[in-house]
This record gives C-alpha cells, sequence and structure tokens, in this order.
C-alpha cells in the first residue's frame, strides 16, 4: 500500500451465491479494515449495503460489471453508519425498482441524513424479506455499533450476514479468513470490537455467551460480515474468539472513560485535596 486511501479489491464469489464487493481502508498504525457490500444476483437481485462514498466511482463501477442497476430489486440497509449507507444516492438513481430494506429505527435515521425515504420497505419487527425462492430472516448480531443494525440468515444457502460483528483489523487485505494467521486474527478482532462496541465490556456475559451459541444453533455455511474477509464454514471459531475475548476475561486495559474508573479517578482527587 502506498497511501492511505481506500481501495477497491476484486469482486469475488463466495461459495454460496453471494458476491463480495470489498474495500479496504488503510488506518495508520493499525492496519487497515476491510468493508465489504454484498450481492445477491437471484431472482430478485438484492445489495448488502453501498460502500464508502469516498470511493464512489470505483464502488458502482464495480457493481455495474456484476448487474445491470435497472434489475435491482433491494437494498438491505445493515445500518445508516458512513461505511455502509456511502453510495445509497446514487445507487437509486440508477436503479428505480429497488427499495431500501430497513426497520423503524433506520428509516428514521435516514431521514435526519435527509435520505429519501420514500421507497423504504420498513421491515416491522419479526418480518421476513422474501426474495422469490428464499427469505431472509432479519437478526440482530451479537454485537453491534448502531441500534437499528439488522443482520439476516438466508434460508436458501444458510448464508449469515452479522453486520459489524465480526469485524478485525488486518495487516493487509485478505480474500478469505483461513489465509488469516490465527493470533493475526484474534489480535485485529478483539481490537475492533474494543473500538466499534466499547460496551462489549460492560455487557452481561452470560447474556453475549447466550447469544453467540444460539447464532450457532443457526448453523450458517457461511459467515459474511460488513468488516471481515468471506469466513466459510468459519462460525464457531470466530465465535470462540468472541467468547474467549468478552465473556471469559475482560479483552482489553481498563478503559479510562468507563464511569467507574472516572468516578474513582474524581473520588481520589476528592479525598486529596480534602486532605490538603
Ligand atoms: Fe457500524
Ligand atoms: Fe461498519
Amino acid at each position: 500500500m502506498t497511501d492511505n486511501n481506500p481501495m477497491m479489491l476484486t469482486t469475488r464469489e463466495t461459495g454460496n451465491d453471494w458476491r463480495v464487493l470489498p474495500a479496504f481502508l488503510p488506518l495508520p498504525g493499525m492496519g487497515g479494515l476491510t468493508i465489504n457490500a454484498f450481492l445477491h444476483k437471484g431472482r430478485e437481485p438484492l445489495l448488502v449495503d453501498t460502500g464508502l462514498a469516498a470511493l464512489g466511482d470505483a464502488f458502482l463501477d464495480a457493481l455495474e460489471a456484476e448487474i445491470d442497476l435497472r434489475d435491482l430489486r433491494w437494498i438491505w440497509l445493515s445500518h445508516t453508519d458512513a461505511d455502509h449507507i456511502g453510495n445509497l444516492v446514487r445507487i437509486l438513481q440508477r436503479a428505480p425498482q429497488a427499495r431500501v430494506v430497513t426497520n423503524f429505527l433506520g428509516m428514521g435515521k435516514m431521514g435526519l441524513l435527509g435520505l429519501d425515504t420514500s421507497r423504504v420497505h420498513l421491515l416491522e419487527p419479526g418480518a421476513r424479506l422474501s426474495l422469490g425462492d428464499r427469505e431472509l430472516v432479519p437478526l440482530r448480531p451479537p454485537y453491534y455499533d448502531a441500534p437499528e443494525t439488522l443482520g439476516f440468515l438466508d434460508t436458501r444457502s444458510r448464508t449469515l450476514f452479522a453486520a459489524d460483528s465480526f469485524g478485525a483489523l488486518l495487516p493487509e487485505p485478505a480474500e478469505n479468513v483461513a489465509e488469516i494467521e490465527a493470533q493475526t486474527l484474534r489480535d485485529g478482532l478483539v481490537t475492533w470490537s474494543s473500538i466499534d462496541a466499547p460496551w462489549l465490556a460492560m455487557a452481561d456475559r452470560d447474556a453475549l455467551g447466550r447469544s453467540l451459541h444460539a447464532l450457532e444453533r443457526l448453523a450458517p455455511t457461511t459467515v459474511l460480515s460488513g468488516h471481515l474477509p468471506v469466513a466459510e464454514g468459519n462460525l464457531s471459531m470466530l465465535t470462540a474468539l468472541v467468547h474467549e475475548a468478552w465473556c471469559l476475561a475482560p479483552a482489553t486495559e481498563a478503559d479510562p472513560q468507563m464511569l467507574e474508573a472516572v468516578a474513582e479517578a474524581l473520588d481520589d482527587s476528592l479525598a486529596t485535596r480534602l486532605q490538603a
């Protein structure tokens, strides 16, 4: 890598009938972060997330090499963070049939961002999205950075989309989780999860463990994360990393901004002042 600009990588097929539109965002001193969108070219074509605005032309070129956007029917919005909705407006302009799949909070945030909500397909709690030959079952991933986050399980291919869960900082782009050295993956996943979801340090460990176990019961064949190379059949390895990091022991050093730490520090300074 010669600079710190994000770059589109080569579009790839997964083991299932989903394609990955990957990008890599260098983060100085920390390696970089994978930023994926996904495309399903079935009976009712669906795009998951819309990439970085900074990569607009390159992202659209990669997408339009795969599909005539006039055929696109759905855009599944995992959440409204900038790295997931960067090219939403441009894609909607070129995809007149496409509707944006999100929930009540997602639609509200779109409105606050000045985005057109007239083409939203609102997913009510418990509702599924039918693509004709399969359903996408919405789910809340085990951890996330925005409360509107929607992952899904594709009932036909058993592909799991985990939104921001299982994201990892990596020293360089990779095509598949299997090619990442175990310790590199562990460190990158723990570091990124502590940055992106710092509430994990305060989470109920038993509840998080039950959530990870429930995810395993879904038995996905492929795990798609917004911020990790594709994981084929590696779910239990990923859940084990999260379990070890956040259910068995605190993953990181004490966060000085956690309220307990702040209160303790101020208690100390107050006691010092009283003694003076
Ligand atoms: Fe996010
Ligand atoms: Fe993200």
